[in-house]
């Protein structure tokens, strides 16, 4: 196939440039030239004759517009995923003919969850087609032979491994699935394009021709996606505006606890979060993870319970501080599973206004099980935690059988400040016997939260 010469336009400015450049020569901007067709190539291969009609004068061209009252509504019936959480995340299964973008990190299970989404769907006789640019025939199949959740046909599944664009497109239309899954979207190339797959311009191409073909025939994709830790390789970051629903799959690869949560969606909330664990059989629901955390929570100095929201189900989660006297300057600031900014906010509070100081001291802060928590309502639980390493004091004190709960956000005055839902995250709580919660309606500042948890309050902490 001839190629069509390509253009390079910053990001940025909109200046263009024949080949690629580090800098941008029209405003100076690094690493924003992506690479992109000429406009005569693309109006050449769809959606033409619009454009012809726009340059006439007067209304011809012009089509008749009407109120949304008047606007038929298409309700489709959704395709269960089978897997329970997936589809709540969803927001009640998958929409025939959206684009669901699936990012996750090397190894966090984005392949072994599209593989058993699939095999449900081909169970209750869906067509559907496993695309993998990553990974063989046969490789696919040895980890579809580990699935064992019921009602999952994993080996029904007809796969495709290829990296040409083209191929995968007219496989595309000639399969018709129901539903589709490319692994991944960064593999996949298209020739007329010169850039590397996974370039920008690549994936941006990629993703936009899968949308064009399967929205026409109303194939729901998902697009499987690598994000580093950093966010460094941005791929996929391109497409959130492009596709319907931006899934997130998270958690540390070592763990058995992956979250899964749902950064947009067109479709349903975002607030929603399934938990999955990676076990021998493939990944396996987590349906009552409050029972999970609390169960394995540690009794000792430095762990408090953090009942916090995960969209609209509560949860409860230990977090665990640790802290102890530091040989370097600035002392270490390590935290998993929640803000570094909050911490350094949560630390100077304690000090200014709770007798806590850590500013000699290494303070680690992490949310057991690889979850992440980001909301102000889990400043109480760090605090606590900190505040509880310090003293060398069990939260709630020694005798207490069960962990002690809490919620709330710090302010900078040394308050505390309500958070949503107050009444949901105590009955989630009080469900395993955690009572009483220490929350900022039953202690209005840090100082008395300190005092309710770990007796009276330090007067000054010396942790050095
Ligand atoms: P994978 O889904 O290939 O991750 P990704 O596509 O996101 O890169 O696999 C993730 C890990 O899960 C892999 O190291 C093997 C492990 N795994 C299990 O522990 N049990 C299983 O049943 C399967 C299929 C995989
Ligand atoms: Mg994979």
């Amino acid at each position: 196939m001839p190629r069509t010469a390509t253009l390079h336009v910053c990001s940025d400015c909109g200046h263009s440039e024949p080949r690629w450049m580090g800098q941008c020569p029209g405003c100076g901007a690094w690493n924003t030239l992506v690479e992109e067709r000429p406009v005569a190539a693309l109006t050449g291969r769809a959606g033409g004759s619009r454009s012809a009609g726009r340059g006439g004068a007067g209304t011809a061209g012009a089509v008749a517009v009407r109120p949304l009252r008047e606007v038929e509504q298409v309700r489709v019936a959704r395709l269960p995923a089978g897997i329970g959480e997936l589809d709540r995340v969803l927001g009640g299964g998958i929409v025939p003919g959206s684009l669901v973008l699936l990012g996750g990190s090397p190894g966090i299970g984005k392949s072994t969850l599209t593989n058993m989404v699939m095999g449900h769907l081909a169970a209750a006789g869906r067509r559907t087609l496993y695309v993998s640019g990553e990974e063989s025939a046969a490789q696919i199949r040895l980890r579809a032979e580990r699935l064992e959740t019921e009602g999952c046909a994993a080996l029904d599944v007809p796969v495709l491994a290829e990296t040409d664009l083209d191929t995968v497109l007219a496989t595309l239309v000639a399969e018709k699935p129901d539903v589709c899954v490319i692994d991944s979207v960064q593999t996949l190339h298209a020739a007329e394009l010169s850039g590397a797959p996974g370039s920008v311009g690549q994936v941006r191409e990629v993703a936009s021709r899968i949308m064009a073909v399967a929205k026409g025939q109303g194939t729901a994709v998902f697009l499987v996606g690598h994000v580093t830790k950093e966010g460094a390789l941005a791929g996929p970051r391109v497409l959130e505006h492009l596709v319907d629903c931006v899934l997130q799959f998270e958690g540390e690869r070592e763990r058995t606890y992956r979250t899964l949560r749902a950064l947009k969606n067109r479709f349903g909330s975002t607030n929603e979060t399934g938990v999955f664990e990676m076990a021998q059989g493939g990944l396996v629901e987590v349906l009552d993870p409050s029972a999970r955390f609390v169960g394995e929570a540690t009794r000792k100095p430095g762990s408090v319970v953090l009942a916090a929201m995960e969209g609209t189900r509560p949860l409860l989660v230990e977090v665990q501080a640790l802290v102890s006297p530091s040989e370097i300057v600035p002392p270490r600031r390590v935290c998993n599973g929640i803000d570094r900014n909050r911490l350094a906010l949560v630390l100077a509070v304690l000090g200014r206004h709770a007798g806590v100081g850590t500013g000699t001291a290494d303070v680690f802060v992490n949310v057991v099980g690889g979850v992440r928590v980001d909301e102000p309502g889990a400043d109480l639980a760090v605090a606590l935690a900190v505040a509880s390493a310090a003293r060398g004091v069990t939260a709630g004190g020694e005798d207490r059988p069960l962990p002690l709960a809490c919620f709330g956000e710090v302010g900078l005055t040394g308050e505390l400040r309500s958070v949503g839902h107050g009444d949901r995250r105590r009955q989630e709580a009080r469900k395993f016997g955690l009572d009483p919660v220490i929350s900022p309606e039953s202690a209005p500042t840090l100082r008395q939260a300190l005092k309710a948890a770990l007796g009276v309050p330090a007067p000054n902490l010396k942790t050095s």
